[in-house]
């Protein structure tokens, strides 16, 4: 699927929130300017975002960074009798004042760009890592075909999670030829990306996308996981002797 550069609309709204900006602070570069519906005291902590914001903090899987306190990524200011809550850093860069880059030569685009949050939500959720769905899903969101729909004229992708991505952030993007079942098919022809792993037997956990790859980042290529020295030790680690 040809993709081309669209216009950034992260920048877009900078220029219409540069006035604000310098109202509000001039240290961080401010994400989300919208006037908070409800005017807060300018001095508020977690307890008090969380009277009306609870599922923030609540769910299967919460996101260990909420227990530090709301403002570690919101900050809060009142302009003119109105509450404006902005994100303390630029949406790509928050995640990475806490979590370093991986200094990995092959690094998944969505990961090495900071977009943390096309898979993970900020706060919490029903998955492991705070994902929006579980791994496989995760992975098939952005690989199978069919799977995401497509706006070409916003130049746009929507995950099943309702996640949008611009078409920039996906260079380079591959689907996999999956069959039908989107079950077989890959790395070759008629392998299982998922269900029971009858190689290593019924007790061995089931193959997902992620027991071949790592989500972010790989010493080698291909996100292999970085235990494996490369892709035929991988294949080894569940063959043991000539491929069947
Ligand atoms: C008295 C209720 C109330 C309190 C207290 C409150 N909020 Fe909100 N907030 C709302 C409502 C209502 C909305 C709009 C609906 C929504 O997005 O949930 C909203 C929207 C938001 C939004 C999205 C819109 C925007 O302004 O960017 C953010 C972010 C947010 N709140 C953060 C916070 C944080 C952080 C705190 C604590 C410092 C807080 N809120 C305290 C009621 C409240
Ligand atoms: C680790 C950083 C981080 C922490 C901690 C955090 N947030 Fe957020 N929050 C974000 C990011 C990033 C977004 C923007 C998400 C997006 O654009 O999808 C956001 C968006 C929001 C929104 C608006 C969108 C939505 O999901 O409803 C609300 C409301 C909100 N946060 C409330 C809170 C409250 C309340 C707390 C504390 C209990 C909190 N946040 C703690 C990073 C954080
Ligand atoms: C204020 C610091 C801080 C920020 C900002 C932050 N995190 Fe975290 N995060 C932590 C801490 C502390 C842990 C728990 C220790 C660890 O796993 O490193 C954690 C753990 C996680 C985990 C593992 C599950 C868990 O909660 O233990 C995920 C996934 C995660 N963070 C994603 C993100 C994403 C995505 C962002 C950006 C939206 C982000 N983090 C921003 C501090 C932060
Ligand atoms: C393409 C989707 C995707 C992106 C983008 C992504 N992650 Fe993850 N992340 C995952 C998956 C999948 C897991 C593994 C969950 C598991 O093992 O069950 C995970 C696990 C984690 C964990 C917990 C385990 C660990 O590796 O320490 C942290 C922390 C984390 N991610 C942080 C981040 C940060 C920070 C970013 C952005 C710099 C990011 N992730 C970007 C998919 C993603
Ligand atoms: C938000 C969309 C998105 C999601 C979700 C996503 N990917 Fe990707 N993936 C991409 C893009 C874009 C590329 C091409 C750029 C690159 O090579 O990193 C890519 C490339 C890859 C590559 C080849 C990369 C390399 O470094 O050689 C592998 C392998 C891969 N993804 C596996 C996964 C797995 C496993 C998951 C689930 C944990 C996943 N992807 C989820 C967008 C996504
Ligand atoms: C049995 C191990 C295994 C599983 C399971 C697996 N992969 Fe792969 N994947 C590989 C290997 C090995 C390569 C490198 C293949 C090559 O060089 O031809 C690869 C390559 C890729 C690539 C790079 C582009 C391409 O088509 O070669 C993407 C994207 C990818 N995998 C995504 C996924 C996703 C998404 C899943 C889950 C639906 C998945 N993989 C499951 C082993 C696996
Ligand atoms: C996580 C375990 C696992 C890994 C890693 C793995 N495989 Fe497999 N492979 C399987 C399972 C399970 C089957 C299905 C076997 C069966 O049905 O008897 C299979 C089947 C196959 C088949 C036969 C496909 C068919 O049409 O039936 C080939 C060829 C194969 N694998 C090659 C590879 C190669 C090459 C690699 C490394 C890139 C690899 N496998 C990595 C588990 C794995």
């Amino acid at each position: 699927m040809p993709l081309s550069a669209a216009r950034d609309p992260f920048k877009v709204l900078i220029r219409f929130s540069m006035v604000f900006v310098m109202l509000l602070s001039a240290s961080a570069a401010r994400a989300d300017l919208h006037q908070h519906p409800v005017l807060l005291p300018a001095k508020v902590d977690a307890a008090k975002c969380l009277e009306c914001h609870k599922d923030k903090a609540t769910g299967k899987y919460v996101h260990t960074a909420v227990s530090m306190g709301c403002t570690v990524c919101h900050t809060v200011a009142n302009v003119k009798g109105a509450t404006y809550i902005t994100l303390s850093s630029r949406p790509n860069q928050l995640c990475f004042t806490c979590h370093a880059l991986s200094t990995d030569p092959d690094l998944h685009l969505p990961y090495k760009e900071g977009n943390c949050i096309f898979c993970h939500s900020p706060h919490s959720s029903d998955f492991p890592a705070q994902l929006y769905a579980s791994p496989q899903d995760v992975c098939m969101a952005c690989h199978v075909r069919g799977l995401m729909k497509v706006n070409r004229t916003a130049k746009t992708l929507t995950l099943s999670w309702g996640t949008i991505i611009p078409f920039k952030e996906m260079n380079d993007w591959s689907y996999l030829n999956l069959d039908k079942t989107h079950k077989l098919n890959h790395p070759v022809e008629g392998h299982p990306v998922s269900g029971p792993n009858v190689a290593l037997g019924k007790d061995a956990p089931p193959i997902t996308c992620i027991t071949c790859h790592d989500p972010h980042h790989s010493p080698g290529a291909n996100l292999i996981p970085p235990k494996y020295k490369n892709a035929t030790a991988l294949c080894l680690s569940c063959h043991n002797g000539p491929l069947p």
